[in-house]
């Protein structure tokens, strides 16, 4: 915890939390919000001090146990990151998080610091555009070579395309639910399959991007997954005005993570941590009312003659192979919506080039409702027939609700169908 976090949040939920945790108005001249430390570096009261802290943020030494080192330099620490960091691992019940300048750097990082060259990474599929390059092509130019599977996949299966791929696997990464058809993985299953391939020198994490359902409906840390990334873009900031993720879990997990952060310089900047800050006071009104209309235009869409698939997790019925999952994995069905309108392609542009409430775009999270076409757009890279195997077809359209009053939202929807 910061220098800050002297505060004892045990017992407290921590939407109570989010205006004052981890900062104490005399420590700015009584400000009742922290302020912004605009700085890059910071002034060491001696030079043997400044070499402390040097000898602790780069592992040369360990920390005392009431120890507080100074701050260094911005890129290392920052009062702003160490305060959204403190605040944001209350949500997910996490020892601590870092914080990112992207979704794509806290995912990436994660990767670079917990895997090595002649490594496996089992990725589930499909997962955001962007992880998905990075897995398929990046990676491999590294020598790590990545196994792909989807929500119907079982242990055993899975455990034997690793053990064809060389059998040394690395880690586990999970997308759940998966952007954009809302497939579930079992998060339980992951953490035992990552104990079969656990040596004694070697502990195999499971990491979760929690993009859609966290941190409010899904707690990935609860259900044995061992580190949680975010792109906090989405409802963590909350806005559609800031770009930024991050990674939570453990200190075992995540100090390999930051201290790959202070190498690689991709940390969150100050301005965009205050943000976020701001932003998490109000996560839990936002994600409750957007997750509250996102059922009632899932309801909409499930009844119109003109839409003939809605992925919605609020939908799973019992039987359902994805139901026991979802009552046991998630607290909440979110606000993500993806479905296939009654036609193709043409079909499916018509009607977001008739869309006027909803702006259409990509992203997701945002207090504004978006619409976008995963298959040409967000998900492009795998292409039409790769796209289509997983459920992304040239009819789905995601969606991704607001915060607007939900007769508005159906108003708009209607017309766009209509004019299809
Ligand atoms: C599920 C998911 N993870 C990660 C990312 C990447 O985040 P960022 O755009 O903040 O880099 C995205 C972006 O859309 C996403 O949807």
């Amino acid at each position: 915890m910061a220098k800050w976090t002297d505060d004892d949040p045990s017992g407290f939920h921590p939407e109570s939390l989010m205006m004052t945790y981890g900062f104490r108005p005399e420590w700015s001249e009584g400000a009742a919000s922290p302020p912004i430390f605009q700085t890059s570096t910071f002034v060491f009261p001696s030079a043997a001090v400044g070499a402390r802290c040097f000898e602790v943020a780069y592992g040369l030494a360990e920390p005392l146990p009431d120890e507080h080192p100074d701050l260094i330099y911005s890129r290392i620490n920052n009062p702003n990151l160490e305060m959204a960091e403190d605040r944001l691992a209350l949500w997910d019940g996490a020892d601590t998080a870092a914080l990112f300048s992207s979704g794509m750097a806290a995912i990436t990082t994660t990767l670079w610091a917990h895997l090595r060259p002649g490594d496996v990474v089992a990725a589930s599929s499909p997962v955001y555009g962007g992880t998905h390059h990075f897995i398929e092509t990046v990676l491999p130019q590294f020598g790590i070579t990545p196994v792909r599977f989807d929500h119907q996949a079982t242990a055993d299966g899975i455990a034997g395309s690793i053990e064809d791929a060389g059998g040394r696997l690395g880690l586990i990464y999970v997308e759940t639910p998966a952007n954009p058809t809302n497939d579930l993985i079992d998060l339980e299953m992951c953490a035992k399959l990552a104990a079969r391939f656990t040596t004694t020198e070697r502990t195999v994490p499971v990491a979760v991007d929690n993009t859609f359902l966290g941190p409010l409906f899904q707690k990935p840390l609860e259900h044995g997954a061992d580190i949680v990334v975010y792109s906090a873009t989405k409802y963590l900031g909350g806005h559609g005005d800031l770009i930024a993720g991050a990674a939570l879990g453990s200190h075992e997990m995540i100090d390999p993570i930051r201290g790959m952060r202070t190498f690689t310089g991709n940390m969150v900047s100050p301005f965009t941590a205050w943000l976020l800050m701001r932003s998490m006071a109000t996560l839990q009104l936002r994600m409750e009312r957007q997750a509250e209309t996102a059922r009632k235009v899932a309801d909409y869409l499930r009844d119109h003659p003109r839409v003939k698939t809605v992925n919605y997790l609020g939908h799973l019925q019992p039987g359902d192979p994805h139901h026991d999952l979802y009552k046991r994995q998630c607290l909440g069905a979110g606000g993500m919506i993806s479905f296939e309108v009654d036609g193709g392609k043409d079909e499916a542009y018509r009607f977001l080039d008739s869309l006027h409430l909803f702006k259409l775009a990509v992203s997701l999270g945002s207090v504004d409702s978006l619409a976008e076409h995963p298959c040409t757009m967000t998900h492009c890279e795998a292409g039409a027939e790769e796209n289509a195997k997983k459920g992304i077809t040239a009819a789905l359209v995601r969606m991704s609700i607001g915060v607007e009053h939900p007769d508005d939202l159906i108003a708009d929807i209607a017309r766009a169908l209509e004019a299809m």
